[in-house]
């Protein structure tokens, strides 16, 4: 029997878990204990997911909560030691980029554990990013990396990694939306919302480089002020950014605007169905740039670099940086063209089941 502590924390890696556990549970060689760290805690960025993806609740919740990215890493680091000392697993497996993925792989290692990290060798070559940071650090010390597309194996094997640990197995995220399409398709968030497909843009902030400052902030809030008037805007605000609107006094611009609509954090189902049916989505998430790239859906990317580099090569997605000018350009650009997107390779909804194949034959 091969002993796997699965580790997750913030809102994208519970997406990736969902399908990494129903295809771990469908396996009687797998045992499978769910370690929550506690990053995301309120129930939108948390609880709703497992909830909607059917994820078992966690086995052990390390409840450690917001804070600076030393305190956040620091307590992860400390609360984890003991359970996996006590747990005794074959393997730790971590998902992603978030500081929860980067602090459980270094107690991993250190106690000799072996890891595995799903979601290897992005890069976006940002060192400010601290997902950037988290990525390196990971990648480095794990012992078997999945990567979701041709340029995270190249990156890999450019720092040095041996071909061997390093696996090309799709994207276990277009698993969870591959599952989950028709249950979405059910959502009423579009009736809730007064919207018909194709009229509206759907926004999502979150990135400390894009929100935390003010004078970024406002550019593309300036922007969404200019798209507002040609279409109905829907933008459901993260936690950080909502805090940063009111700390900058941006809020009541934004709250002002005839055609903005602004909401609470929505969950996996609500936001699938409006993401499906939007005119076009601008976001600063990595995941929904590969999730756009698989709906056919207009992307842009409010960012100068992407760490997804196949969502624009193949998919839907483009860089449009952080200029009101430049956001509004790529938007006139996106709406003048229909999209032009094909499915990435082994993005086909087996991601999940390739992995555990992979785990059984070589752990
Ligand atoms: C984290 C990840 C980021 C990921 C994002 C998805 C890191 C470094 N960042 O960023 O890569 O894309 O999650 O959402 O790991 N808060 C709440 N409720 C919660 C969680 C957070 O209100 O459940 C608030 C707190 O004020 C907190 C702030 O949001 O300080 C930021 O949370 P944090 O986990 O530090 O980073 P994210 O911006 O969510």
């Amino acid at each position: 029997m091969l002993k796997l502590v699965h580790i997750a924390g913030a809102r994208p890696n519970f997406v990736k878990i969902a399908s990494l556990l129903k295809a771990c549970q469908q396996e009687s060689g797998i045992e499978s204990v769910l370690v929550h760290t506690g990053q995301h805690y309120s129930h939108s960025m948390s609880q709703s997911f497992f909830e909607e993806l059917d994820i078992p609740q966690p086995d052990i919740n390390l409840e450690v909560g917001s804070g600076s990215h030393a305190y956040q890493t620091a307590e992860i680091m400390k609360r984890l030691e003991p359970v996996l000392l006590e747990q005794k697993p074959d393997a730790v497996l971590v998902v992603g980029d978030v500081n929860s993925t980067a602090a459980s792989v270094l107690v991993a290692a250190k106690l000799g554990i072996r890891t595995i990290h799903v979601e290897a060798g992005l890069r976006s070559f940002d060192r400010t990013m601290p997902e950037e940071i988290n990525r390196i650090v990971t990648d480095s010390i794990s012992d078997l990396l999945f990567v979701t597309e041709p340029s995270g194996a190249e990156n890999l094997r450019r720092e040095g990694v041996a071909d061997a640990k390093v696996f090309f197995v799709g994207n276990v995220m277009i698993d969870t939306l591959e599952r989950n399409k028709e249950k979405a398709a059910a959502s009423d968030i579009l009736r809730t919302l007064n919207l018909k497909p194709q009229t509206y843009a759907l926004v999502t902030l979150h990135r400390p480089h894009n929100v935390d400052q003010a004078d970024i902030l406002q550019n593309i809030v300036d922007a969404l002020a200019q798209i507002q008037t040609d279409m109905k805007i829907i933008f459901p605000i993260h936690p950080r950014t909502k805090k940063s609107l009111a700390d900058h006094g941006i809020c009541q611009q934004l709250e002002a605007l005839p055609n903005m609509n602004l909401l609470e954090p929505l969950g996996y189902l609500d936001f699938l169905k409006l993401m499906s049916h939007a005119r076009i989505v601008l976001t600063d998430s990595g995941g929904i740039q590969e999730e756009t790239t698989i709906l056919g859906v207009p992307c842009l990317t409010l960012r100068d670099n992407t760490e997804r580099p196949i969502t624009i090569s193949q998919g839907t997605n483009r860089l449009v940086g952080l200029q009101t000018t430049d956001i509004l350009t790529g938007y006139q650009e996106a709406l003048s063209m229909s999209p032009d997107g094909r499915r990435p390779d082994l993005w086909d909804g087996k991601a999940a089941e390739r992995i555990v194949k992979i785990l059984l034959e070589v752990l």
